[in-house]
């Protein structure tokens, strides 16, 4: 099986002390032929920059996380706008809405500071990774106010609605371990609306581990998981299932084959 995981955090402090050997070893000899390592705030966009360019088959995105975007003003969107030139970040992310924490910057600010970011993908003619946690009316208002926007929302938790909406507009939905859980009632319902073509898997490691790894620490490894529930909702195997998000996640990157190391 050759997977592609659209969505990790290997700078993530879980990593720190194996970091080398999984990237080095562990997932590629896993068929993960591909990764893309998200930052949530600056410092961690540089590193993510940092590792794909240490290893081929990583790539990075740069971005504020509506959890982490507390100050940010100028020079901290400059600085992704610098990273985003970098040869191997291809995507601005991740970005977005998160109305979960009581604890997270106010609404308005997480608000203009999405906003800045998908103008700033659209300048620097990237996609873009959308978080969106309890926030669906708003974060689908906003990205409708950037129609040329394209990307992925990432976790999809909205509903069939909100997905067919989001299709209909050129978006992809990232599916992570949460479709495996017992509880996952919406998911099913999601996934039977979304084309095939629009679908690609993630883990957002180090989080959301699938079951039967649900509670660990997540890592690429447990793509399978992920990709054996949507061939079964779908009726394609698993194998195909992995052919064709390792596709769609080329598609929804196009930056990735003008990279050197593709
Ligand atoms: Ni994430």
């Amino acid at each position: 099986m050759k997977l592609f995981d659209t969505h990790a955090h290997y700078t993530d402090n879980a990593f720190n002390t194996d970091r080398s050997e999984l990237l080095e070893r562990l997932l590629p000899a896993a068929g993960v032929a591909a990764a893309v390592t998200a930052g949530v705030d600056v410092e961690s966009a540089r590193a993510s920059a940092a590792l794909a360019e240490k290893y081929d088959y990583i790539y990075a995105a740069a971005g504020l996380h509506p959890e982490d975007c507390a100050g940010a003003g100028e020079a901290e969107l400059e600085e992704i706008r610098r990273l985003c030139r970098h040869p191997k970040v291809v995507a601005v992310g991740e970005i977005g809405l998160d109305y979960y924490w009581a604890e997270n910057p106010p609404k308005e600010f997480q608000q203009e500071i999405f906003r800045r970011q998908l103008a700033l993908a659209r300048e620097e003619g990237l996609p873009v990774i959308v978080h969106d946690r309890e926030a669906h009316g708003d974060s689908l208002a906003i990205v409708k106010e950037f129609p040329e926007a394209a990307g992925v929302f990432h976790c999809f938790s909205g509903s069939p609605e909100m997905a067919q909406e989001l299709i209909k507009r050129g978006w992809y939905l990232g599916f992570d371990g949460p479709i495996t859980y017992k509880n996952a009632k919406r998911a099913p319902e999601v996934v039977a609306v979304t084309p095939l073509d629009r679908i690609v898997v993630e883990t957002d490691a180090p989080y959301l581990s699938p079951v039967p790894n649900r509670g660990k620490r997540n890592d690429s490894r447990n793509l399978p998981y992920i990709v054996e529930k949507l061939a079964e909702w779908k009726g394609v195997t698993p194998e195909e299932m992995a052919e064709i998000t390792y596709e769609n996640g080329l598609r929804l990157f196009p930056k990735i084959r003008d990279c050197e190391a593709f």
